[in-house]
C-alpha cells in the first residue's frame, strides 16, 4: 500500500502545506505542453508523450495516497484526431502500455480505472485494455481514475441530449423532469461529484472542451510549466491554492 497520511491533519512539504481535511475530492487536469516541452530538448513530439505518461504516473499515485476520490485526466480530445497519424498512434500505444505496467500496482492501491469518452471510436487494442482494466478494479474502493481517450464535453452533451430524447420517447423518463441532475446523470460522469479544481499546465488558460457541464463551478489552476516536467509538488502547490479560495457558487 502507498502511505496514507489522511489522519494527518496537514501535510508539510518543502514548498507549502496542505490541509488534509479539505482535500479536493475531484481533480481534473488537462497534460498540456508535452510536444514543447519535446521541442525545446531537440526530440521529437513522441518523446514528450512518453515523458507525460511518466508524470501522470506520478501524479496518479499521489492523487492516491493523499485522499483524492476522483482524478480525471485528459488523454486525447475528440479534436485530437486531426493530428499527424503517427502522433495519434503513440498516444493509443502509450495509453495500452500504461494500462499494462501500472495496472498491478493500480489495482493493489485500490485505484479503479474508468474511462469517460467515446472509446467505441478507438482501436480495439485500446478498448479492450480500457474495458479489462474496468472490469478487473470496478469494486475497488480507492481513488477512481477516469481516463477521458476520445472525449470532448460538447460531444458528451449530444450524446447525453440524444439519450435523454431516446428515453422520453420510449417513456423511460417524463420531459417534465428534465432538470440539472437529470442531465447530469446521463453523462459519463454520472454519480461523480463536478471537479472541484480544474488544473492546467503549459501556460496555456483555457478549456479545450474539457469537462464543459461539470466545469460550471471548477476552481482553476494554471502553470507555466510544461506537463512532463509537473512533480507532486506541483499538485500540492495547487491544493494549496485551492484551499486557500472562497468558493460561493453563485451565492454571497
Ligand atoms: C497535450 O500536449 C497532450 C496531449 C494531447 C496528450 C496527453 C497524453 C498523455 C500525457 C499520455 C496519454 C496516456 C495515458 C496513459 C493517459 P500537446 O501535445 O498538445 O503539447 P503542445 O501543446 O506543447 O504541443
Amino acid at each position: 500500500m502507498w502511505n496514507i497520511f489522511k489522519k494527518k491533519k496537514l501535510l508539510i512539504t518543502d514548498d507549502c502545506s496542505i490541509d488534509m481535511n479539505n482535500i479536493p475530492k475531484h481533480i481534473g487536469i488537462i497534460m498540456d505542453g508535452n510536444g514543447r516541452w519535446a521541442k525545446k530538448r531537440k526530440l521529437p513530439r513522441n518523446i514528450g508523450h512518453k515523458a507525460g505518461v511518466e508524470a501522470l504516473r506520478d501524479v496518479v499515485k499521489e492523487c492516491s495516497k493523499i485522499g483524492v476520490k476522483y482524478l480525471t485526466l485528459y488523454g486525447f480530445s475528440t479534436e485530437n484526431w486531426g493530428r499527424p497519424a503517427d502522433e495519434v498512434n503513440a498516444l493509443m500505444k502509450l495509453l495500452v502500455e500504461y494500462l499494462k505496467s501500472e495496472f498491478e500496482e493500480l489495482y493493489k492501491n485500490d485505484v479503479v480505472i474508468n474511462n469517460i469518452g467515446d472509446i467505441t471510436k478507438l482501436p480495439l487494442i485500446c478498448q479492450n485494455a480500457l474495458n479489462n482494466a474496468f472490469e478487473k478494479s470496478k469494486n475497488n474502493k480507492g481513488l477512481v481514475l477516469n481516463l477521458a481517450f476520445n472525449y470532448g464535453g460538447r460531444a458528451e452533451l449530444i450524446m447525453a441530449f440524444k439519450k435523454i430524447n431516446e428515453d422520453i420517447e420510449y417513456g423511460k423518463i417524463n420531459k417534465v423532469d428534465l432538470d440539472e441532475k437529470l442531465v447530469a446523470n446521463y453523462l459519463y460522469t454520472a454519480g461523480m461529484p463536478d471537479p472541484d479544481i480544474i488544473i492546467r499546465p503549459s501556460g496555456e488558460q483555457r478549456l479545450s472542451n474539457f469537462l464543459l457541464w461539470q466545469s460550471a463551478y471548477s476552481e482553476f489552476w494554471y502553470s507555466d510549466i510544461y506537463w512532463p516536467d509537473f512533480k507532486a509538488k506541483h499538485l500540492h502547490m495547487a491544493i494549496h491554492d485551492y484551499q486557500k479560495r472562497d468558493r460561493r457558487f453563485g451565492g454571497i
